[in-house]
């Protein structure tokens, strides 16, 4: 299976730093941001990536990832020249991906601790659709935030930071499609903050009946604020080799 790392948008929550360098080449420990999230991948078994970022980072990562040899992955980059959302910068990944493929999607910023791999075992022996994961944290409005239907469980739907939310679940920066993803971002308007929304993607799915979900075991950040960027760093130090 490949997967699409998505390193674009402004980071904006870590400003001024994201001033002068992109997000995801930003220190967590003793190496930048992106690097744990292909080693993770590489981890699970994924060989093949797509890392979508802005165009004035493309020398940073290539500094840092260059061709993936020595990560062990094969990596082809593609560029955002505005961060139009999550869907929009997964939409750029379409030419790279063949008819009936399944891919996963991880967002730069969301670090883990446990492998991956499973998840990915999980997607494989499902029957298309999609399949987010999520976890239960203490500030769900920060996040998509899914409701369940009564058993058998299903997310019937997910806000994008509700004020009130509906469950203290969020869904996480991991996410794995079918081909039929590009379809349906065909069909996602911006929202009201301009943005191609991946939540409205995901329920498209839901809607469909065709959403699955896996609760995530083990820590997780989305390193997107200072506080979260400086727990990573405690928690990942010395974690890559
Ligand atoms: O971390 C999980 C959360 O990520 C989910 O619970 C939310 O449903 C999802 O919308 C997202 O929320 P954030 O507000 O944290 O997303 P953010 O704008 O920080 O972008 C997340 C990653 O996606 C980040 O690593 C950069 C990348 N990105 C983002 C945008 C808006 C792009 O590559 N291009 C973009 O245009």
């Amino acid at each position: 299976m490949k997967a699409v790392i998505l390193a674009g948008g402004t980071g904006s929550r870590l400003k001024p730093l994201t001033s002068w360098t992109n997000k995801h080449l930003l220190p967590i420990g003793n190496y930048p941001m992106i690097c744990y999230g292909v080693a993770k991948l590489r981890e699970a078994g994924i060989r093949e990536l797509v890392i979508v970022t802005t165009r004035s980072a493309l020398g940073g990562f290539s500094q840092v990832l260059g061709s993936g040899l020595e990560w062990g992955v094969s990596i082809i980059y593609r560029v955002q020249e505005e961060a139009g959302g999550i869907a929009q910068a997964l939409e750029l990944a379409r030419p790279l991906m063949k008819p009936g493929e399944k891919f996963a999607v991880l967002l730069g910023d969301n670090l883990f601790e446990d492998s991956l791999a499973s998840y990915f075992k999980q997607f494989e022996n499902q029957d298309g659709g999609a399949m987010v994961l999520v976890k239960k944290v203490d500030d769900p409005t920060r996040y998509g935030v899914p409701t369940f239907s009564a058993p058998p469980e299903k997310i019937a739907y997910i806000r994008e930071k509700p004020e009130r939310p509906e469950s203290n679940y969020c869904v996480i920066g991991l996410y794995f499609y079918d081909d039929r993803v590009f379809h349906i971002i065909d069909g996602v308007k911006p929202s009201r903050r301009g943005e191609l929304e991946i939540t409205d993607v995901n329920n498209a799915y839901a809607l469909a009946g065709k959403l699955e979900f896996c609760e995530l075991r083990g820590w997780w950040t989305d390193a997107g604020t200072f506080d979260s960027m400086e727990e990573a760093g405690i928690k990942l130090k010395g974690t890559l080799p």
